[in-house]
């Protein structure tokens, strides 16, 4: 039932994905608290349960094997990178966990209980490649969308607004519109509406891919401090090895037709990383175990 359209790119698509994330408010009115809405709550202790999980799009083509037999299991405040070539479902098995397309089969719990009821408890924040904000407000009106639909009163809205834009190095920008800030700033942006409401999950697909690489270097050491300080269970989705390895606690390798996870990566180079860190051996062998599975998994007929 989650899979009623909202695919493709384009801002178009992303507002509606945006959209149907915050699209809560009815639902949190009605008592829909998130847990126990399908059934019982299952106390496995991960904060993402994934097996055996399948998704097959049915176009006039025919269908499309994005997803076979996934499995994954996630620990609560663990960063988990998806890393693979185009195609091979690392943005469908994102929507899949955010309750924006449903499994043909296979399993999934978040947090314990289904997406859609960690979706109906606001347990996402949502980063997507473009920043997605809306031009007519302001960088602070942007963070506050969200915390109007959950109903939050107008002091506690400001409160947060300023106190997340400042925590992604954006204090003073408050009352800019999206076309006076850059792209880094304007990914900053969304990356502070998406904590606005400390949700337990933050999935960000490919969030600085469209950025220089200085830029981007100074974004992955903000968003590790960050993860240090908030602990969010992150799953973020990459095409680049080194902030990859730099960024996560595990990697997860993915290759397509059919999209399959093909490694999965412990990535052990602790919690205060600097950037002078993809330098050292154990870095550098991690790298190397991550290419040789892309190598692996990747079809050079494409
Ligand atoms: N709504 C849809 N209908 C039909 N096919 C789809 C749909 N969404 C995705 N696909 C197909 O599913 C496969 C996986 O797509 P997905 O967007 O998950 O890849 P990706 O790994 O995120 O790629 P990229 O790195 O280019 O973003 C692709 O073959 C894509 O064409
Ligand atoms: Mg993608």
């Amino acid at each position: 039932m989650a899979n009623t359209g909202y695919a493709g790119a384009g801002a178009g698509s992303r507002h509606d994905a945006a959209w149907r994330l915050l699209r809560l408010k009815s639902a949190s009115a009605r008592g829909v608290d998130g847990y126990g809405t399908e059934g019982e709550r299952v106390t496995t202790g991960m904060a993402i349960e994934i097996r055996d999980l399948s998704l097959t799009f049915q176009t006039a083509d025919g269908p499309v094997y994005a997803l076979e037999k996934a499995n994954l299991a996630v620990r609560p405040g663990e960063f988990i990178s998806f890393i693979g070539p185009s195609g091979c479902g690392k943005t469908t098995l994102l929507r899949v966990i955010a309750d924006l397309e449903k499994p043909t089969s296979g399993s999934i719990t978040v947090n314990g209980v289904t997406p859609e009821a960690a979706r109906l408890g606001r347990q996402y924040g949502y980063v997507f490649q473009a920043p997605a904000l809306y031009p007519w407000r302001t960088a602070e009106a942007n963070v506050m969308l969200p915390l109007e639909v959950f109903g939050y009163s107008k002091a506690e809205r400001q409160e947060r607004a300023r106190r997340y834009l400042a925590m992604v190095n954006l204090a003073g920008f408050e009352k800019k519109y999206p076309w006076q800030l850059s792209g880094g700033m304007q990914q900053r942006v969304s990356i502070a509406r998406a904590l606005s409401f400390e949700p337990a999950l933050l999935l960000m697909d490919e969030p600085f891919g469209a950025l220089d690489e200085i830029v981007r270097d100074r974004l992955n050491e903000q968003l590790l401090r960050l993860w240090a300080e908030t602990r969010k269970t992150v799953i973020f989705v990459t095409h680049s090895i080194p902030e990859a390895v730099f960024l996560s606690t595990r990697i997860v390798v993915m290759s397509p037709r059919p999209g399959r996870i093909i490694d999965v990566i412990d990535c052990d180079l602790g919690d205060r990383r600097t950037l002078d860190i993809r330098e050292t051996p154990e870095f550098l062998k991690i790298a190397h175990r991550v290419r040789e599975g892309l190598r692996a998994g990747h079809s050079y007929d494409d």
